[in-house]
């Protein structure tokens, strides 16, 4: 995260190594993992979170069990590969991009019928090619939707869509490091996010690493900052966007209904791997995080031992409140998703 060209997560010889979100900003800290077990548990405590992040380190625990494999036969190999993806699919529900991210892979290693060595070659090269290409999914994103923004307009986003939930750049964040790349000097408010203070923690820290302005609003300042008129866009990532509703962190969507109440456009950015248009939203599963992330913040109790919680780690916005959707094929309105080609189709 020094520059701009280092990277949030990185195949190292059969050895992943990944930035450890959870001490983000007060500490830099690299975790290296070896095997399929030490990605799901870095994925389970949120060391790394982020929707296409999810799909590549995903992508990169099939590759530790391919690379490290001491698999005689095919078959054998490829057993240890649909347990390991049996693993991590059980680690956090909600972004598809991680399911997907699986399914590409062992596709690939059902269809292949070369030696056993090179079909260890092969998972480590595709989760590889998932990792590139999400970079460039993330490039083409920031140029489709600086399209949409003018020098000088005040963006609202919502937990961290940047850098740091990808391989390089951002979703959201890349639109607005695409927008200064161009000259659109945009700023920014960034939104806490409780309970893990995504916001907080990474997107302020990432935008001000890269000298963007950004000034930082607890979740329910939301509403006095559209009143006011201080928002001119809304931009937030998504993690699953199903036929009718863009899924995403807990509480967009109550930016988006304030969005519309204001006539603040409400925009996501979110790459073709982040579609999943064979659901509706109603099939979609939530992700719910221990009582802990609410009652506490950080390691101090904030509520009365024993109080009922409720933690849905992310919500449902139907598209009547979406203005538009970037991907990295360009800007989808309302009436181009019954044409859009996403990677998961039925
Ligand atoms: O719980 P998290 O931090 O994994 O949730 C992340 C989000 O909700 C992001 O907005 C989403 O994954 C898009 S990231 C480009």
């Amino acid at each position: 995260m020094r520059s701009r060209s280092v990277r949030t997560i990185e195949w190292r010889n059969g050895v992943v190594v990944t930035i450890d979100q959870t001490k983000l900003p007060n500490e830099e800290a690299f975790v290296e993992m070896r095997s399929c077990e030490h990605v799901a548990e870095a994925i389970s405590t949120m060391k790394i979170r982020g929707a296409p992040l999810l799909g590549v380190a995903a992508a990169f625990a099939l590759a530790l069990t391919a690379y490290h494999s001491k698999a005689r036969q095919k078959e054998e190999l490829t057993d240890e590969l649909e347990s390991a993806a049996k693993i991590i699919r059980k680690t956090r529900p909600t972004a598809v991009n991680l399911f997907w991210a699986l399914d590409r892979i062992l596709v690939k290693v059902k269809g292949f019928s070369g030696e056993l060595k090179d079909l260890a070659a092969l998972v480590v090269e595709e989760a590889q090619k998932i990792a590139e290409e999400d970079v460039d999914a993330n490039r083409s994103m920031g140029k489709y939707g600086a399209e949409l923004f003018v020098d000088g307009d005040v963006v609202l986003t919502h937990c961290n869509a940047g850098a740091l939930a990808t391989v390089a750049y951002g979703t959201a964040l890349g639109v607005i490091r695409a927008c200064w790349e161009q000259g659109k000097k945009v700023r920014v408010i960034a939104t806490e996010t409780r309970p893990k203070l995504q916001g907080a923690r990474l997107t302020a820290y990432e935008l001000k690493r890269d000298g963007i302005p950004v000034t930082l609003i607890t979740d329910n300042m939301v509403g006095y900052v559209m009143h006011r008129g201080m928002v001119d866009k809304v931009i937030v990532g998504a993690d699953r966007i199903v036929q009718d509703a863009v899924i995403n962190k807990i509480g967009t969507f109550t930016i988006a209904v304030l969005a519309k109440e204001h006539g603040v456009p409400f925009y996501v950015a979110a790459p073709r791997s982040t579609f999943d248009l064979t659901i509706k939203s109603s099939e979609a599963a939530i992700e719910e995080r221990e009582s802990e992330e609410v009652t506490h913040i950080g390691s101090q109790r904030i509520a009365a031992e024993g109080v009922e919680v409720l933690n849905p780690a992310f919500d449902v916005t139907p598209l009547d409140y979406v203005t538009a959707v970037i991907c990295e094929n360009g800007i989808l309105y309302k009436e181009d998703f019954r044409k859009f080609k996403p990677c998961h189709s039925k």
